[in-house]
């Protein structure tokens, strides 16, 4: 993979992706490094897939609904580049283009590790279709928050009982699933990082949130414009 700072003709900003299992702590990180980057005069946008455009969220809502069980998978996976490449025109690309430093909580990794390695489709499908959506645009920099199954199935479910009591609580589909699943979704992220050390950073979660984000600071600091 190329990254987006290949098309420096085109912006000035920087991208950066956050990726793990469902209840790695990521998005919290995500606004931590927000606030960071804010409070030195960053220019900061956050998104957010599969969402991020007013489009996204609708896209978004048919995705993660409980009670579509009968999606395919390879339905699933061009309704998550549907809503990437909306994100992708409408927001991510004007903001880099003004300069500023884009987080995005989930990117195409989440398709290769969920569609490619959780619902086995491999690797290439999910290669091809983001040519596709988005053709030659990477994330510079991927911060992957490694934590264990029963870590990550834990915090989830206590999650998921705490958003039962309000509007989101039909939005578990995807973390409903099997265990091997979920194996197979980590097994794939790790794969990514040997294949890529230099974008993409496997961060070791299994820590409290200040320690988290000070090894995550330390991964990103020496890489800010
Ligand atoms: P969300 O509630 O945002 O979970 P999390 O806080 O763990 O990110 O739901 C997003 C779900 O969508 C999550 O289970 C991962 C899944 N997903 C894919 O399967 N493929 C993708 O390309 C993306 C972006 C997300």
């Amino acid at each position: 993979m190329s990254s987006a700072q290949n098309e420096e003709s085109t912006h000035r900003g920087l991208f950066i992706t956050f990726e793990g299992t469902d209840g790695s702590g990521k998005s919290t990180q995500l606004k931590l490094l927000a606030k960071r980057l804010r409070a030195q005069n960053y220019d900061v946008v956050e998104t957010v897939e599969p969402g991020g455009t007013a489009i996204g969220t609708q896209i978004r809502r048919i995705l993660l609904d409980s009670g579509n069980d009968e999606i395919v998978p390879m339905a699933e996976l061009l309704l998550m580049f549907a809503s990437r490449a909306q994100n992708v025109e409408q927001t991510i690309r004007p903001a880099l283009q003004k300069g500023a430093i884009v987080l995005c909580d989930r990117f195409t990794d989440s398709s290769l590790a969920y569609q490619g390695g959780g619902r086995n489709l491999g690797f290439e499908p999910i290669l091809a279709a983001h040519r596709l959506a988005v053709g030659d645009f990477f994330p510079d920099i991927t911060l992957c928050i490694d934590i264990d199954l029963e870590t990550s199935l834990a915090r989830a479910q206590s999650r998921n009982q705490r958003l039962s009591k309000t509007a989101d609580h039909q939005e578990t589909r995807l973390d409903d699933q099997s265990l091997d699943f979920h194996e197979r979704v980590r097994k794939a992220y790790h794969r990514i990082a040997q294949q890529e050390p230099g974008r993409f950073l496997l961060v070791d979660g299994q820590t409290d949130i200040e320690t988290l984000a000070e090894r995550i600071w330390a991964a990103i600091s020496p890489r800010l414009p």
